[in-house]
């Protein structure tokens, strides 16, 4: 705990990395899914309200927490609050962020499967039935997901061995450019096939019958999910931030590039999936059938699929190192472990708790009746219970603990005009201690 805390190198280093943490599965694996099973356009309308309501202003929020206390996510609360027992919403955090990280690997290790699949060329030539099945054997078999999981982590430990500014630092500078390149190139092929303009039509025309409360809660959990709220990650990268910085102006370009990035991915996956005949049904695995048929429509589909797979178990790299610092940061800061030891052993413990996950979409679906998805369950429970819950405390005590005018204070020392600072501490206090409690408690009961 002794010395001076480590910082990020420069500004741009600071949003690439946050940007890399907000930014990965959740945009191209998540987001698409979602919006397949929850009714297309009255989702992506949900989901854009409440980034403006609560996504960016919660951005904000925890990186003036973290930046103010320079502490990580459990005595964050202790130091800013001392002697009450809202330090229990860090242990809350640390919780979530373990389940979350667990199943998180898993999908991230069928990148990785898929990145090497796609270098020895078994995609390529198969047609939506093909490659429905080749998925289905890859993520059902009982070694090939456990070793993709196995390698991913192993990256994550090494990264987070390196040190948040050093290694977080030059992986995002690298992997944030590419991806947005890939995508366009993605995005352009997909819209020039024949039949793609009524995926996109789909994807923006909110049918706002199918708005209801489960699509609000699935929409608030994936703010949630996809911009790393609500479990402390943004928080503990505000805790490396200098004061100079500018956190709002910060917080509008994570959340503007966290959205493009999804709503790329939308307008990618959605019309392909017309193109190409794929069942919404398909879940979890949609973007693992879609993608490689777009790839097989393209000159060189081995050198486009392999590099984008690549960068995307990068871009889930990039995350999942964010989500191991907010516990490694932990157990360096509390309990004195070095950074080697507390990386590898939480390392090895997301690994064993994962593992139930990736067996549970093959050897265990036998042994189920139900054929019930750890996987899907851990995600659930994470997305729609955890992060909101975790969102809300940590609104309650930003808006009614701490205070907002700390706040705003805090963030001025960089951002000395915040012209928005009443609309911000009324949105904190009111508005979205509100929102979030409605969409909550009427999406659970709904
Ligand atoms: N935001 C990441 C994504 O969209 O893939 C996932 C994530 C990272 C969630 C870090 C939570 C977190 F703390």
């Amino acid at each position: 705990m002794s010395g001076k805390r480590e910082q990020w190198n420069s500004r741009l280093g600071f949003i690439l990395a946050t940007v890399g943490s907000a930014v990965g599965l959740g945009n191209v694996w998540r987001f698409p899914t979602v919006v397949v099973q929850s009714g297309g356009g009255a989702f992506v309308l949900l989901f854009l309200l409440i980034v403006i309501i609560v996504g960016v202003p919660l951005i904000i929020a925890e990186l003036s927490l973290g930046r103010a206390s320079r502490k990580n996510v459990v005595t964050t609360f202790s130091v800013l609050a001392p002697r009450t027992k809202w330090w229990l919403i860090g242990v809350f955090s640390l919780i979530t962020v373990f389940i979350i990280l667990s199943f998180y690997s898993v999908i991230a290790g069928w990148a990785v499967i898929y990145f090497l699949g796609s270098v020895l060329g078994i995609f390529t030539g198969l047609d939506s039935i093909g490659l429905t099945a080749i998925n289905q054997q890859l993520i059902s078999s009982p070694t090939v997901p456990v070793f993709g999981q196995g390698l991913f982590i192993l990256l994550t430990v090494v990264i987070v061995l390196v040190g948040v500014t050093g290694g977080i630092e030059r992986i995002s500078k690298i992997v944030m450019p590419s991806i947005v390149m890939i995508l366009l190139v993605l995005l352009i092929r997909t819209l020039t096939l024949d039949g793609a303009i009524e995926g996109v039509i789909w994807f923006f025309r909110p049918n706002l019958a199918l708005i209801n409360f489960n699509t609000a809660l699935d929409a608030l959990g994936q703010v949630f999910f996809s911009f790393s709220l609500g479990m402390g990650a943004i928080l503990t990268y505000g805790s490396y931030l200098s004061d100079e910085e500018d956190i709002p102006k910060s917080a509008l370009i994570i959340g503007v590039s966290d959205v493009g990035i999804a709503i790329l991915m939308g307008l990618i996956v959605i019309p392909a999936m017309f193109v190409f005949n794929i069942e919404p049904g398909i879940g979890p695995a949609v973007v693992f059938v879609t993608l490689p048929a777009i790839f097989n429509t393209l000159p060189a589909s081995i050198f486009w699929s392999s590099l984008f797979f690549v960068m995307l178990a990068f871009a889930a790299l990039t995350s999942a190192v964010s989500l191991l610092e907010v516990t490694a940061a932990y157990i360096v800061d509390q309990i004195g472990w070095s950074r080697k030891k507390a990386a590898i052993t939480m390392g090895l413990a997301v690994f064993a708790f994962g593992l139930p996950a990736t067996l549970s979409q093959g050897v265990l679906a036998h042994f189920t009746i139900l054929n019930f998805s750890i996987l899907d369950f851990m995600d659930f429970i994470t997305s729609s219970i955890f992060l909101p819950v975790g969102g809300l405390l940590i609104v309650i005590f930003l808006g009614w603990v701490w205070g907002t005018q700390k706040a705003v204070s805090e963030i001025k020392k960089g951002s000395p005009r915040f012209a928005l600072a009443k609309i911000w501490s009324f949105l904190i206090r009111y508005i979205m201690p509100v929102v979030i409690l409605y969409i909550f408690i009427s999406g659970i009961i709904g």
